[in-house]
């Protein structure tokens, strides 16, 4: 039996974080399209890994308790890193509100019910959700601790409240940071941690299709005027990952973590203010 990563999104972000983290564990590895988790386990088998593919929906909870039974034939799940998710260009309201909010909140959930003692966990969020005004307190506490089934009955979540995608995603990330906070408390209990980590534009698929998209230019505007001034890449967010998930980050959970090159900061107090 080995330690065993669980996996969600086999993506370039997905994929820097388990090569930084996974040496030596079994890493299965569940993606909506069964072919990039082939793809990806092919390319780290290749290079030493030992990584199983499955096809799962973080959408769905029997998809992601389907993961989870699946990963525990191979031992305890020690490690959980969520790479899934919707950008606003490639999905409707509906869908990024049910993969990256609902989805994420469920996963987090389950997860939590079966990590082991001194594990970790990271979740994908999104500069998207620092960027978006604050909600109010009672807002920001439905979000936290809403029933995962009740979640996208909330009124801040119907459809009528909700501009565009973008707006979702917004929402969808805000959400990730504020489910974190309160799923900390419960993997505390298990001697476990649990953060979420916010990059800004990271060169992947996903962001491609935002640079091709309809927000193309706005997104290649914002890497430009950041204080960085490019977009990231997967390794270093996985910089931030490796910290949290080591034990020199053994004080930190129930955080979130942004990296996006400064583009948050410019966006409130420097050229990237609207
Ligand atoms: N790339 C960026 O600029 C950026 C910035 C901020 C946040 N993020 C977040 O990072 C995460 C990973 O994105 P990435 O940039 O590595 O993208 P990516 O396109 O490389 O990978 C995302 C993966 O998620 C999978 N996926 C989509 N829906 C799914 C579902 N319902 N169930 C299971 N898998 C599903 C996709 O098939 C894909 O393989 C996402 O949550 C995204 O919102 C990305």
């Amino acid at each position: 039996m080995k330690n065993v990563m669980v996996w969600t999104g086999a993506g370039q972000i997905g994929m820097a974080i388990a090569r930084r983290m996974g040496c030596g564990m079994k890493i299965v590895v569940g993606d909506k399209k069964l072919e990039n988790a082939q793809t990806i386990a092919k390319i780290m088998n290749d290079a030493g890994y030992d990584v199983v593919p499955l096809e799962m929906d973080l959408s769905s909870r029997a998809s992601i308790r389907g993961l989870i039974a699946e990963a525990q034939q191979f031992g305890d799940i020690t490690m959980l890193v969520n790479a899934a998710g919707v950008s606003p260009s490639q999905a409707p309201i509906e869908a990024i509100l049910k993969v990256d909010l609902y989805g994420t909140a469920v996963l987090l959930e389950e997860v939590g019910k079966v990590i082991a003692p001194g594990g970790v966990g990271v979740t994908i969020s999104s500069q998207s959700g620092h960027r978006m005004p604050a909600l109010t307190p009672e807002q920001d506490a439905q979000l936290a601790c809403t029933p995962t089934e009740e979640l996208l009955e909330l009124p801040l979540l119907q459809p009528k409240n909700i501009r565009d995608t973008l707006h979702a995603y917004q929402l969808a990330k805000r959400c990730n940071e504020k489910r974190v906070m309160a799923e900390s408390v419960e993997w505390g209990a298990r001697g476990a941690r649990i953060n979420s980590i916010s990059p800004g534009i990271i060169v992947t698929p996903l962001a491609i299709d935002e640079f091709n998209g309809p927000r193309g230019d706005f997104y290649k505007n914002m890497f430009a005027k950041c204080p960085a001034g490019r977009p990231g890449t997967a390794d270093e967010v996985a910089n931030v990952a490796e910290l949290l998930m080591s034990s020199k980050g053994a004080f930190i959970t129930g955080s979130d973590f942004l990296i996006d090159g400064g583009a948050t900061a410019s966006y409130f107090y420097g050229p990237l203010k609207p």
